[in-house]
């Protein structure tokens, strides 16, 4: 068992260190470097469809619906179709509101999730186009979406995704590239710097990796904590939603990630002496709000773990420990934030003993409604 582990006590630690393989593998064919240009010769969808998509909505469970709420951004940035994002069991029972010319995008790791299955079932019902992105080539919803873009992360074996969420997160933004290039939206020096970002993203991700025994300390001073929270602003929000699900599902100290700008609301009133504090703020133009909120929770005694690109090293005196991301990447930054969540987590499952890889309660895949 060891072996297929790759060496790794764990799964999940393993395909934490595959995703720069994982990524490139899920890029490779589909960036011509030369051209500037992003390719999807399996996608089916004519020039003319994709120019009378006018609503796009996205439909998943779990870390897949995670992924889509950073899809919608991305989209929405570059396609300026508006997008929704749904979790399958709400989005079945809710009377959506749809055009003709509605694109439902369903992601899935495993393609065999139920609920992301029969919402995907009523979708083409009504005679809605679909899309599936998903892991598993030949799984019910590649069979049966319309459209099909294969995340190439490879067997996930660990309950808790870690690779799938990176991959898919790729091919969302390899498609609104894609969309916006199709569309016309795109200049030619835009689509140049896209390409080189999404090449660069192996390589830094190799190097986020090298911050695993920054987060080992973190966790080991912190394997007591009964509640945590995860603050950011936009993509940072989103991303906050995942590292907090991460640490639900394996250390099983409970999570919440906020809106860093709605604590206020209410949350504050959680934040106490030594309540730990994840902050993300990797957004450059919601830095200096998302510092500010940093500050309220360290003035009433959190214990704070920043997370920021290497350029803002101001966090430093803001926060107890920083984690720097080598590089600011924009819509891409999630790819790279991720990556100290999942370590965290993984450590802190692993300091209280769990089975990190088989959480109690939860499957990897829920077949079942
Ligand atoms: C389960 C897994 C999660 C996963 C979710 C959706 O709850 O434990 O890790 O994110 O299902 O799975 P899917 O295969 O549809 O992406």
């Amino acid at each position: 068992v060891s072996a297929e582990r790759g060496g790794y006590d764990h799964f999940m630690m393993k395909e934490i260190h595959e995703q720069p393989k994982a990524i490139r593998d899920t890029l490779t064919g589909r960036l011509d470097e030369t051209a500037g240009q992003v390719k999807l010769p399996e996608l089916k969808l004519s020039t003319q469809e994709i120019n009378e998509i006018d609503r796009i909505h996205i439909v998943a469970c779990g870390t897949s619906w995670h992924a889509g709420l950073v899809g919608k951004s991305m989209l929405e940035k570059m396609t300026r179709i508006p997008v929704e994002v749904d979790i399958a069991s709400e989005y079945r029972y809710r009377d959506v509101l749809h055009t003709s010319n509605t694109l439902v995008i369903v992601i899935s790791q495993s393609g065999e999730t139920a609920d992301t299955l029969a919402a995907l079932r009523d979708c083409k019902k009504k005679g809605l186009r679909v899309l599936a992105i998903t892991n598993v080539v030949g799984s019910s919803v590649a069979r049966e979406a319309d459209d099909v873009l294969i995340t190439w992360a490879g067997p996930e074996i660990a309950v808790a995704s870690t690779k799938a969420y990176t991959t898919q997160l790729i091919a969302l933004c390899l498609l609104s590239i894609y969309f916006a290039q199709v569309k016309g939206l795109m200049s030619s020096d835009d689509a140049h710097d896209w390409v080189t970002q999404l090449a660069n993203l192996p390589q830094l991700a190799e190097q986020v990796l090298d911050t695993a025994p920054q987060l080992e300390k973190f966790a080991a001073d912190w394997v007591h904590a009964e509640d945590t929270f995860f603050i950011g602003r936009g993509l940072d929000f989103s991303v906050a939603l995942e590292g907090s699900l991460k640490l639900k599902e394996i250390s099983y100290i409970h999570a919440e990630a906020y809106a860093a700008g709605e604590l206020k609301h209410g949350t504050l009133a959680l934040i106490t002496d030594g309540v730990p504090v994840i902050a993300i703020a990797t957004q450059p133009h919601l830095y200096e709000k998302t510092l500010s909120n940093i500050k309220e929770v360290k003035a009433r005694g959190a214990f704070v773990l920043g997370i920021t690109w290497v350029g803002n090293q101001d966090l430093a005196h803001s926060v107890d420990e920083v984690i720097y991301l080598p590089q600011q990447c924009a819509e891409l930054s999630p790819v790279l934030t991720v990556i100290p969540l999942q370590l965290l987590a993984y450590y802190a499952a692993v300091a209280r003993g769990n089975d990190v890889d088989k959480p109690r309660n939860l499957a990897k895949s829920v077949t079942v409604e």
